[in-house]
This record gives structure tokens, C-alpha cells and sequence, in this order.
């Protein structure tokens, strides 16, 4: 039985929808439970969400790489966990993370890069995507992890896209995330 927590923010609803495939893949493992903790426009979580990350087994985050890096909403979350910090209350957690932005790289990587900070600050374990890159002639976006980033899991949302145009191999990617991270975490938590 793994518990997770998806705390993700996104302005325009492209995160949301791989937010949503994060969700999906976890819940296709038995046993499963997801709560999906969505940032608000002015960076700030429901009441009792801190509580619901205190009480889950796995912490997935998720943001929009915006100006080359996370949105501030989610910063402002970020800086909000210095209470738990404080304690440690969320050590030993798995971490993972997922972005989404318009151009291909986009510097995406940096987005990821600062959920592994954050996660090491709280002494999360990281898990990365696991899946190998598909980066040869005949791959597209129809394939898995096409953008080939092995830390998180990575979308192309191109600036005249809608978020159900999500590409397949990014929504699949998401999905395949969220399934390892419930795969693991019970053997973390056990
Ligand atoms: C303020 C702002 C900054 C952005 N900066 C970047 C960027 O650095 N790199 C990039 O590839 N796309 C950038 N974009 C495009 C977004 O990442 C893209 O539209 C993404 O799909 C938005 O996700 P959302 O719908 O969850 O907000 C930016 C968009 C906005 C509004």
C-alpha cells in the first residue's frame, strides 16, 4: 500500500494534464492511494495539505518551467516547507518530479534539478524516470521518454497546443513515473 502525494502547480493546464497521467499510472498499481494537491494561482495549497504530505509515502512534484525554472507559485510552496523542514517531518520520503514547457528543451533540466534540491533538503530519495531514451530515427513523440531526461519525466507543450494535445510519448512517460514511484514506494516505507 503506497500513498502518494502529486503537489504540482500550473497556470495554463498542461502540468495538470501530465499531472493527471502521473496520477493515472500510480492508481493502475493496486493498492494505491493519490492525492492530487494542486497550487493555486497565488502559490498556496488547500487547507491540510501539508498534513496530507506529512502522511504519504511518496512526494511527486510537478511545474511548468517557466523563465528556466519552476513557476514561483511553486517556490512559494517550497519556501511555505520550512516548517516541516524544521522537524525533518518529510525524510526518507520518495521524491520524484515531472515539467512541462513549450520549446524542446527549454531548460526544463533545471526545473527537475531544483525538485532533486528541494527533495534533498527535506532528505527525500530521488527516483528518476527509469526508461531509456528513444532517440533514434524512426522514435517521435508517440514514443516514451522521446525527450530523453532521465531525472524526471519531461514534456513538449508547444505554445499553440492545448493541454489534451499532450503527446503521447509525454503523457505514457508521466504515466510510467508515476507507476515506478508506486511500484517503490512501499519498499521504502515498509
Ligand atoms: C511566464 C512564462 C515563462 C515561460 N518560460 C518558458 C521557458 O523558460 N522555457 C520554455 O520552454 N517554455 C516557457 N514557457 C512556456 C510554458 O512552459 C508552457 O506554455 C507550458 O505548457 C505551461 O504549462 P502550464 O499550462 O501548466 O502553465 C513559459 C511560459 C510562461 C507563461
Amino acid at each position: 500500500m503506497a500513498k502518494i502525494a502529486i503537489v504540482y502547480f500550473s497556470g495554463y493546464g498542461h502540468t495538470a494534464k501530465q499531472a493527471e497521467c502521473v496520477q493515472a499510472g500510480a492508481l493502475s498499481v493496486p493498492g494505491t492511494t493519490v492525492e492530487m494537491l494542486r497550487i493555486d494561482q497565488e502559490g498556496n495549497l488547500s487547507e491540510g495539505a501539508f498534513e496530507q504530505i506529512t502522511a504519504a509515502d511518496a512526494v511527486i512534484y510537478g511545474s511548468p518551467t517557466y523563465m528556466g525554472g519552476p513557476a514561483w507559485q511553486f517556490k512559494k510552496f517550497a519556501d511555505a516547507s520550512s516548517k516541516p523542514w524544521f522537524t525533518q517531518a518529510w525524510k526518507n520520503k520518495l521524491a520524484a518530479g515531472f515539467t512541462t514547457s513549450a520549446s524542446t528543451n527549454g531548460d526544463k533540466a533545471n526545473t527537475i534539478n531544483y525538485f532533486f534540491t528541494f527533495s534533498q533538503q527535506h532528505s527525500q530519495i530521488w527516483i528518476g524516470l527509469g526508461l531509456m531514451p528513444m532517440n533514434a530515427k524512426a522514435n517521435s513523440h508517440e514514443d516514451t521518454n522521446w525527450t530523453a531526461g532521465f531525472a524526471g519525466a519531461l514534456g513538449i507543450s508547444p505554445s499553440d497546443a492545448n493541454p489534451d494535445e499532450i503527446r503521447k510519448g509525454d503523457a505514457e512517460s508521466a504515466r510510467q513515473l508515476g507507476i515506478r514511484v508506486a511500484e517503490f514506494a512501499p519498499r521504502i516505507s515498509s
